[in-house]
């Protein structure tokens, strides 16, 4: 039952230990924080990601962890949360794919300067549009690189790409659609 030895043991091999350069995004940045929502946090920890490397936790699922133990993860992540969500002004953590059309012109505004012209990478990012990549990440995973960024890898947030400009929640869905529509269309193996 406590947080530390819990997220140590079943967390940190993939999101971190102390947040620098894990496979899985950290989760002890402050803006990812405020921006995740507390039910769909206790979800992802419950069920995983289908189709992605993220395992479901509830013994329920065939995990370890009982739901307890959850909530301890889920109270310690979000317990600093709301007043900072409200003052960050922060895009809603989860909404429908927008328009990819748009969100290629969204893309040349705000990422292609590090990306690359096509996403392909460029002198500040590598590829995004990577189908191996693409096929490894939910459309969750993109949305919240673009609202979070990567704090851990050098990735600004969704107040940091253009100086001056903060992207609206509309440009966020039409960029992460942009990024969507580009998976391949193959079915994802079940266990990456
Ligand atoms: C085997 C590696 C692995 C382990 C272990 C793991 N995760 Fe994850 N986690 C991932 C991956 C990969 C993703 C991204 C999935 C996707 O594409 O949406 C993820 C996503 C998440 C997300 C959602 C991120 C978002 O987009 O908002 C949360 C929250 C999370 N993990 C929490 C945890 C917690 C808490 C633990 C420990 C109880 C844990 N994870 C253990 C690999 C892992
Ligand atoms: C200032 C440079 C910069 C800008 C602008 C930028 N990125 Fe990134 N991005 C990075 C870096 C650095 C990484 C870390 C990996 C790498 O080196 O490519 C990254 C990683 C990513 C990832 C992978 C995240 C993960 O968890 O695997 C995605 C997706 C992404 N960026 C999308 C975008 C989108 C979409 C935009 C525009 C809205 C954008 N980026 C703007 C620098 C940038």
């Amino acid at each position: 039952m406590d947080f530390d030895a819990l997220y140590r043991s079943q967390c940190a091999g993939c999101h971190s230990r102390d947040g620098r350069l894990a496979a899985a995004r950290p989760l002890n940045d402050p803006t990812y924080l405020a921006f995740v929502d507390p039910t769909a946090l206790r979800r992802v920890i419950s069920e995983g990601v289908p189709g992605t490397s993220m395992p479901a936790f509830s013994q329920k699922r065939g995990g370890l962890l009982t739901d307890a133990q959850i909530d301890v993860l889920v109270d310690r992540l979000t317990e600093a949360t709301p007043g900072v969500r409200i003052a960050l002004k922060l895009p809603p953590y989860s909404a429908p794919l927008g328009d990819a059309t748009r969100g290629a012109m969204v893309y040349q505004t705000f990422c292609s300067k590090c990306h690359g012209a096509e996403g392909r990478g460029g002198p500040n990012g590598q590829s995004i549009v990577d189908p191996a990549y693409l096929s490894l990440v939910s459309d969750q995973a993109l949305r919240t690189a673009v609202v979070a960024g990567r704090i851990d890898l050098g990735m600004p947030d969704w107040r940091g790409y253009v100086p001056g400009r903060v992207m609206s929640p509309q440009e966020v869905s039409d960029v992460v659609a942009w990024l969507a529509s580009q998976r391949p269309r193959q079915p994802r193996p079940s266990t990456p």
